[in-house]
């Protein structure tokens, strides 16, 4: 176990100026207890440095929403650690850019953007937003910064995959993520609307396939990692493994953790109803360190892929860590897994 996670992602505030449909954080509805104010952020920061974090990633709700965000960035950097923001863009004036650009060792940029016209992005995060957001987004690239954009694929924008990624190049960003769409809090209200179905999912990985083949790195994310997946399989025939079942598992609770606004550390951030104990009155290192929760999220290290009954003869399972534990503990088994997985579907 390493004595501290190498990245923190800290929502510094549930209050968001979007009502997204898939959203993991229940932003806008908040957890039913207060956010933690600057003040306290500030003295998490420092508790961060003192354990030897490497990188915060400020997130949300959405993080400029608060005037102090910037408070929050210097202290880090001051610190001496990296510090990275996840944002919908939305609210990325001139001044922001130029807060952005003064900031020594600034991370990536990771901006949502979940459509490539009006109605297939406004269609998740609502009326009014998809011209801002392209602004936003406009002005960070011309600005010189990194910036990641960030797509979860869902039932509304699975069509316009090509018209995504084509448009993310056009914008100048340096890399998109297509990325799964866990369904938990408000997202879990959604479901029905926003899951691919196994036919939907399976088709959406040939598109990705030609997109790999036409922009190559530059397009990456936990979608992506899917369709290859799914390529190999088709590829191998059964018995063709090239290894030992892979461990199950994530980052999670090993190299990075996560803290809700409250202060609550969490596993991770699709794991906001996972609560390990408070950043500050329980303190940091203490929880990282003894936190039961964190220590079965490392336990699933010592399992596999042949410990998960509908992976165990998978051909795939020496390349697969049996899906995203999020979602496995959404379904009320942290050591479950194979949902949402086409192949563990049985019908391809
Ligand atoms: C919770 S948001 C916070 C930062 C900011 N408000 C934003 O939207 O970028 C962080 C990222 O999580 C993604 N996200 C939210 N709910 C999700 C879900 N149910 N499954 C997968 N990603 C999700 C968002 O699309 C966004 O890119
Ligand atoms: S995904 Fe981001 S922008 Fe959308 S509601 Fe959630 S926190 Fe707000
Ligand atoms: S069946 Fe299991 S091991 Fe195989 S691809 Fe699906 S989740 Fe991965």
């Amino acid at each position: 176990m390493l004595s501290a996670p190498i990245v923190v992602s800290i929502a510094i505030t549930s209050r968001c100026n979007l009502r997204c449909l898939h959203c993991s954080a229940s932003a806008g509805e908040g957890l039913g207890v207060p956010d933690l104010g600057r003040e306290e952020w500030l003295e998490v920061i420092r508790e961060l440095a003192r354990s030897h974090v490497f990188e915060i990633v400020l997130t949300g709700g959405e993080p400029l929403m608060v005037p102090w965000w910037v408070d929050i960035v210097k202290e880090a950097v001051r610190a001496g650690m990296r510090c990275s923001l996840n944002t919908n863009a939305l609210m990325v004036t001139e001044a922001v850019v130029s807060v952005l650009r003064d900031i020594p060792g600034l991370g990536l940029i990771t901006v949502s953007f979940d459509g490539d016209d009006r109605d297939s992005y406004e269609s998740l995060r609502g009326q009014g937003t998809f011209e801002r957001a392209v602004a936003g987004i406009k002005k960070l690239v011309n600005a010189g910064l990194r910036v990641r954009l960030f797509t979860v694929v869902s039932r509304l924008n699975v069509g316009r995959l090509h018209g995504i990624v084509e448009n993310a190049k056009e914008l100048g960003v340096d890399s998109i993520a297509l990325n799964c769409f866990c369904p938990v809090s408000v997202g879990k209200r959604h479901e029905a609307k926003l899951s691919l179905s196994t036919d939907e999912e399976v088709r959406a990985y040939q598109v990705v396939y030609a997109l790999r083949e036409t922009f190559g790195s530059f397009l990456d994310g936990s979608f992506v990692s899917r369709a290859l997946l799914y390529k190999k399989w088709e590829e191998r025939h059964q018995g063709e493994r090239l290894g030992p079942p892979a461990r199950l598992g994530c980052g999670a609770g090993w190299t990075t953790v996560s803290i809700r606004p409250d202060g609550e550390i969490v596993p991770c951030d699709m794991m906001w109803d996972a609560p390990c104990g408070h950043v500050l009155r329980d303190g940091f290192a203490k929880v990282w360190r003894s936190s039961e929760l964190l220590g079965r999220m490392r336990s699933l290290r010592n399992m596999t892929t042949a410990d998960i009954e509908v992976c165990r003869r998978c051909r795939v399972n020496d390349l697969c860590s049996g899906g995203c534990r999020a979602v496995a503990w959404a379904h009320g088994d942290l050591f479950g897994g194979g949902h949402g997985c086409p192949i563990a579907a049985g019908v391809y």
